[in-house]
């Protein structure tokens, strides 16, 4: 069975909220045959992405730039799977009042490297997550999910 993998930077209220309404749509009862696995950023290795036909990343931005949880698991994980990756489908989703964009640039360049594919635009949360919000991240796990299902 195809396995979506989140790997995910999620300590705050906002950015919780965020990775709950993702995984939800990720797991929408419509989807099916897909198998979604999470893993805390620190948590996850070099193994998990092997595994998994397809990627979810989230973070905050943290002094304009990805969480150093998730740019941890770049760093443990880019040699050991570069050379089998290269096409992989990703998104992103990510919160912050400031700098939003220097997060997203920091993960877009490094997947670039590793040649994975961005199959949607990242969400880019600021504030409390709203309804829309909440949905836009529930789009972006079940848009991920269903590129995947067989
Ligand atoms: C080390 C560190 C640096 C941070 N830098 C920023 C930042 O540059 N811009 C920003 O909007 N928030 C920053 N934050 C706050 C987080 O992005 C914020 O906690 C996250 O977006 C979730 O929002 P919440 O705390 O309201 O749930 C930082 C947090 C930490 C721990």
């Amino acid at each position: 069975m195809p396995t979506l993998l989140i790997v995910h930077h999620t300590p705050s209220p906002a950015t919780a909220e965020m990775f709950d309404a993702v995984l939800r749509g990720a797991t929408d009862p419509d989807i099916t045959g897909v198998d979604v696995v999470r893993r805390a950023a620190l948590a996850a290795t070099a193994s998990d992405v092997l595994a998994a036909d397809g990627l979810l990343l989230g973070t905050p931005a943290n002094i304009g730039y990805m969480s150093g949880a998730l740019k941890h698991f770049f760093d443990q994980i880019y040699y050991p799977v570069l050379d089998d990756t290269k096409g992989l489908p990703y998104g992103l989703f990510v919160h912050g009042n400031l700098g939003t964009e220097g997060a997203v640039n920091s993960v877009t360049s490094i997947a670039e490297g590793l040649n994975w594919k961005q199959v949607t635009e990242p969400a880019v949360i600021t504030g409390p997550p709203d309804k829309k919000a909440l949905e836009r991240c529930y789009e972006l796990g079940a848009t991920l999910a269903a590129t995947l299902m067989p």
